[in-house]
């Protein structure tokens, strides 16, 4: 972001379904290639190099593009709390401790509650869904999430019709989040979407990725997942979501206001003053790719802004 700035996953731990899907992939491969012996003699050598969640579509928002591996989506990230540099977060997050949590929902809502996270995900219904994320500095990754969407929780507290925004905030531990003890940013980190566009179904509050809970370096134990706008809406370890009637607060607007809007939709057409967007280089790829608008998800979300200057609304 402004500032320029291992949790590996061990073979033995891939999941049981990635294995399978691998292998009968493989077999599948080597058969019609005629390899028969030769391939299952390789296969060990072949399922580490493969370590990937199956790429493919199961549900109707999953991207068909090939999934990022575990150890690049765990330890190239941006989580100020626990330092400025990409590496910083996977070094620097083992001390932060997201059990047991509670996440407390308030404003303009009918039913204000204070949710233990564990209990909560008991009775919530939870999806893999295979998301393209793209940051503002030009990367991007497909990572595969573990979530529910975000309209699930908000039909459940019923917003008034006060509420036009909702607002997020990050724990606040400097003891367990030793970026928190420096001004990097203002403190809590802070986040906010519209109501609609809290609503939409790609909209998600995430738990986990590869099928796990999420790793302290992405944000555990709850984060924000919105795949049509830039990474930094994508608030971690989130305790509080407030229904609001005027547009929060957002840390990377408060630091930067001409860098970073309040709607920061990926956009191939408005550079950052500093960057163009046009690009991006997808993480474990050497060529970049052209940045699509929306991040490739126009059809879901174009309305949304429709009648909106998304050169002034960046
Ligand atoms: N949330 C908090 N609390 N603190 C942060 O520094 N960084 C944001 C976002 N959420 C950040 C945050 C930015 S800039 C990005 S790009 C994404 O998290 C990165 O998510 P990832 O590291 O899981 O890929």
């Amino acid at each position: 972001m402004l500032i320029r700035q291992k949790d590996e996953l061990p073979s033995s731990e891939i999941t049981p379904e990635r294995l399978y899907y691998n292998r009968r992939e493989f077999i599948r491969l080597a058969g019609s290639a005629g390899l028969g012996l030769v391939a299952q003699a390789v296969l060990p050598e072949q399922l580490a190099a493969q370590e990937r969640w199956p790429k493919g579509r199961k549900g109707p928002f999953d991207t068909d593009d090939e999934v990022n591996t575990y150890k690049e989506i765990t330890t190239y990230n941006n989580f100020y709390e626990f330092g400025t540099d990409k590496s910083d977060p996977a070094s620097n997050a083992g001390r932060f401790n997201p059990k047991p949590w509670t996440i407390r929902i308030e404003g303009e809502i009918k039913k204000p509650a204070t949710y233990n996270l564990e209990d909560f995900i008991k009775t919530s219904k939870f999806e893999d869904r295979i998301y393209r994320m793209r940051c503002v500095e030009g990367w991007s990754m497909v990572i595969p999430w573990r979530g529910f969407p975000l309209a699930d929780l908000v039909n459940k507290v019923e917003p008034t019709s006060k509420a036009k925004f909702v607002a997020f905030e990050t724990v606040y531990r400097p003891e367990e989040m030793p970026g928190q003890k420096r001004p990097f940013l203002r403190w809590p980190y802070v986040e906010g979407l519209r109501v609609d566009e809290a609503m939409n179904p790609l909209t998600l509050l995430a738990t986990g990725l590869y099928g796990k809970d999420l790793p302290n370096q992405n944000g555990a134990p709850l984060r924000l997942v919105i795949p049509w706008k830039y990474g930094f809406k994508g608030i971690k370890s989130i305790v509080k979501i407030r229904f609001v009637e005027k547009e929060p607060p957002t840390s990377w607007n408060l630091a930067a206001p001409d860098e970073y809007g309040f709607y920061s939709n990926v956009n191939p057409n408005v550079d950052h003053p500093r960057w163009s967007q046009k690009t991006e280089r997808r993480l474990g790829e050497f060529f970049k790719r052209k940045t699509l608008m929306f991040n490739g998800y126009s059809d879901q979300v174009a309305h949304l802004y429709s009648g909106m200057d998304l050169m002034k609304n960046y």
